[in-house]
């Protein structure tokens, strides 16, 4: 495929006049309307983010694809929204960026995962926290026997002392302490994972919580059973290496919430100067089963949660329409939208088409897909942009500005 310039291709003109500055060579493709600019944008070559990132989420995207954006399209001060923040990659890198980070989900754990960092304690203070809470209290009632699958009895009788102690004093005041809200997060952190540094057996990565059947099956094909583990000393090694970089600087102004995408009803209108963000895709991840231990553990109902998980190609296309209606009134006007999506069904849907469908009619300007390619290759599928296939793993990014 070779750059085909099209008269009154508006939209393509533009976006390669807006975004020349993000690399070179890149190479730019239209193709049924839509203009790609490919380039090894971010990633291979960079060191890895801020150590405060360190927090595994289920199809999180790398800091350094907010931070690619936040770079070009704002300045210090501006605000930096997600809907879909997950474990909080946008507001946390927009706030090292000395931006107002900015963000929402409809988990509540997702604020949970997010805040303390924004603003982290210090290590005495965690610690001196950590030797308040009554861990060692051999009196503590296991409530949920069958986590016993995960844990040993002493490990699951300190995360049931720590989570009723937490939940205890989050019922205290109005405001969230600061240290609590460190001490969860992490401890949200450590439930499940497959090394010593976890407080459970041998399971998957902490980003997914296997049901209690299947680590029945994992704990009898490895022969093992869990072994005892000291809670307190394993969130402090998690904070003194979220903390090696340091803290973001002082912010105000940044706002959490807990919304569904299409209602971001605490924002007022034209408050936002660039969206960095990533919707589910489709039905791939099950965010509910997935994160149902952490759920438990922070006392968030899940039934109780609206996640959309949708199969269906025009029911994700019109939730995606209403996200960007909400972000219409949102968004300033000049202001920007980057909305990453990944590979589905084998490259057999493009989900960035979707996406420039969803947008029309919508007071946005359709720049153009950024792609961003973590490995290039000079084979035929040297575009990667059809076709997902060969080995190449690439985000793919609308960018819609708002109109004045
Ligand atoms: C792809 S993840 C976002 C990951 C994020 N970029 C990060 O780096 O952690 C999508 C998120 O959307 C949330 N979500 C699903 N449906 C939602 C909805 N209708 N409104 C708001 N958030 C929703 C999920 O809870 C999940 O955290």
């Amino acid at each position: 495929m070779t750059l085909a310039l099209r008269q009154g291709d508006e939209a393509f003109l533009s976006a390669l006049r807006s975004f020349s500055q993000f690399g070179a060579p890149t190479q730019v493709v239209t193709e049924e309307g839509l203009a790609y600019y490919v380039n090894e944008f971010w990633t291979a070559g960079q060191r890895r983010g801020h150590s405060l990132h360190e927090v595994s989420y289920r199809a999180c995207f790398k800091p350094q694809l907010p931070q690619f954006f936040i770079d070009r399209l704002t300045r210090p001060g501006d605000n930096v929204y997600d809907p879909f923040m997950g474990r909080g990659t946008t507001p946390l890198q927009a706030a090292l960026q000395g931006r107002r980070g900015s963000g929402s989900d409809s988990n509540p754990l997702s604020a949970m995962l997010t805040r303390p960092r924004l603003q982290p304690p210090t290590l005495v203070e965690i610690a001196e926290r950590l030797a308040q809470a009554p861990l060692k209290d051999a009196s503590t009632e296991i409530e949920r026997d069958d986590l016993l699958v995960f844990y040993h009895p002493d490990t699951l009788r300190q995360i049931c002392a720590l989570r009723a102690w937490l939940i205890w004093r989050a019922s205290l005041d109005a405001a969230p302490d600061a240290v609590d809200d460190w001490i969860r997060m992490i401890a949200l952190n450590r439930l499940t994972g497959h090394s010593p540094g976890f407080f459970s057996v041998y399971t998957l990565p902490p980003n997914q919580a296997v049901t209690v059947k299947a680590q029945m099956k994992i704990n009898a094909r490895r022969a093992q059973s869990p072994p005892p583990r000291d809670v307190a000393a394993l969130i402090l090694k998690k904070s003194l290496a979220l903390l090696a970089d340091g803290a973001p600087p002082p912010m105000s102004g940044a706002r959490l919430a807990v919304a569904d995408a299409t209602r971001l009803d605490h924002l007022e209108n034209a408050c936002v100067d660039l969206v960095v963000t990533s919707p589910p895709f489709l039905d791939v991840v099950n965010y509910r089963a997935d994160n149902w231990l952490r759920n438990w553990f922070a006392g968030v109902d899940a039934e109780s949660i609206v996640i959309s998980q949708l199969r269906d190609i025009g029911a994700w296309t019109r939730m995606t329409r209403a996200v960007f209606e909400e972000l219409a009134r949102v968004v300033r006007p000049g202001g920007h939208v980057a909305y990453e999506v990944g590979e589905v069904r084998g490259g057999g849907v493009l989900l960035e088409r979707l996406v420039w469908e969803a947008l029309e009619g919508l007071p946005f300007e359709r720049l153009c897909v950024l792609v961003n390619r973590q490995r290039f290759t000079k084979t035929s599928n040297c575009w990667g942009v059809a076709n997902n296939s060969g080995g190449v793993n690439s985000n793919r990014v609308i960018i819609a500005r708002r109109w004045n």
